[in-house]
């Protein structure tokens, strides 16, 4: 196997090509074999349904090098339960987990050499997608489905690392709706976000804190990551209908429990953002993103949250715990990691 020649510690998050993906397609009521291919490109329809209804749906989660040689991938079936909800939020076909878990093995075990290594700080990003197929005018679910996974090793999604940067929130522009499909991840959503998220780039920001659509009144999640802020020891992070599940923020919620923190998964108002310790958007790409100062668009206050310009306490030890997990340097006591032994 011929080493990947790669800067590994120089990786941003951004699309580096491998050697191969795999896909699956759903034929006459019915999921067939998984493909090996090294195409970077898939033929479709151009009436398929993902291209004019939006009929898609991904997934995004990571392989890590362990200190011990091992590959763990973290919490694989949450990914896989998930794009199964997220299939059904937008009516198409259901993988199966077991067909979701062997397509994932199969495509890091073919891209072995573009794992990282232990110690480089990056990771290999595991990109499932399924897209509807059939060709329709008229607006409809299609009845054939392509599901595939590429992967791609990636570095820190901000460009800062585990620095804090500043984030805005701004009541001009939604990303779901509030029964919509903010809980789905489609792409949709995130064609939804752009506008805003370039705007906030634009004006030096990393993201976009959303408020709830229905209100505006409630801080809902923060870019392409949910959002959580430690008051004393509590660990609070919003109850929304309107934003993704997180799996990263499942998992920070278990280990501030494990810390003897409260958890608090509630609405949290924009008044209480001044009285926040620490706070921070977390996710697969994210990690946790500690956010120095939060910007109001709209009313011009500007709250500072990392006062000394660092990442706080509480943060910095979850971050740690979760990297220490899915490196297998810490225990994996709840049973997150999948081990690949090769
Ligand atoms: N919210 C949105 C909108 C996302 O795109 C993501 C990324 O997957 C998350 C939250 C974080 O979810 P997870 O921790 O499962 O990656
Ligand atoms: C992830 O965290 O995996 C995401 O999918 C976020 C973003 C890159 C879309």
């Amino acid at each position: 196997m011929k080493e990947a020649d790669i800067n590994w510690s120089a990786l941003g998050f951004g699309y580096v090509p491998t050697d191969y993906n795999v896909r699956c397609y759903y034929r006459n009521g019915q999921w067939g074999e998984i493909e090996v291919s090294s195409s970077e490109t898939i033929e479709m329809h151009i009436a398929a349904t993902a291209l004019h209804y939006g009929q898609e749906c991904f997934e995004g989660l990571k392989a890590f090098r362990g200190k011990d040689g091992k590959v763990r991938v973290f919490r694989p079936i949450e990914n896989a339960k998930r794009i199964q909800d997220s299939a059904r939020g937008v009516k198409m076909a259901e993988i199966t987990t077991e067909k979701f878990m062997e397509m994932m093995e199969t495509v890091i075990r073919l891209n072995e050499r573009f794992i990282p290594p232990y110690g480089s700080g990056a990771s290999l990003y595991i990109r499932p997608l399924e897209i509807g197929m059939t060709a329709r005018v008229g607006v409809k679910p299609a009845d054939e489905y392509c599901f595939l996974m590429l992967v791609t090793p990636v570095g820190p999604y901000f460009k800062e690392g585990f620095k804090p940067t500043n984030i805005c929130l701004t009541r001009e522009y939604d990303r779901v709706a509030p029964k919509g499909t903010g809980r789905f991840k489609v792409g949709g959503n995130y064609a939804a976000s752009l506008v805003a998220g370039e705007k906030a780039h634009e004006l030096g920001y990393s993201a976009v804190l959303y408020l709830d659509p229905k209100e505006k009144k409630y801080l809902d999640e923060c870019g392409p990551a949910n959002f959580y802020a430690i008051k004393g020891n509590s660990y609070i992070t919003p109850a929304s209908e309107s934003i993704l599940p997180s799996i990263t923020n499942d998992s920070l919620m278990q280990l501030a429990r494990d810390f003897g923190m409260e958890v608090e998964r509630r609405h949290v108002p924009v008044e209480e953002i001044p009285t926040f310790d620490e706070a921070a958007a977390c996710g697969t790409a994210a990690v946790c993103s500690p956010v120095g100062e939060i910007h109001d668009l709209d009313t011009g206050d500007k709250w500072v949250i990392a006062k000394d310009g660092k990442p706080g306490p509480v943060t910095n030890r979850l971050y740690d715990t979760l990297n220490g997990i899915r490196l297998g340097e810490i225990e994996d006591t709840h049973n997150w990691n999948v081990v690949l032994d090769f």
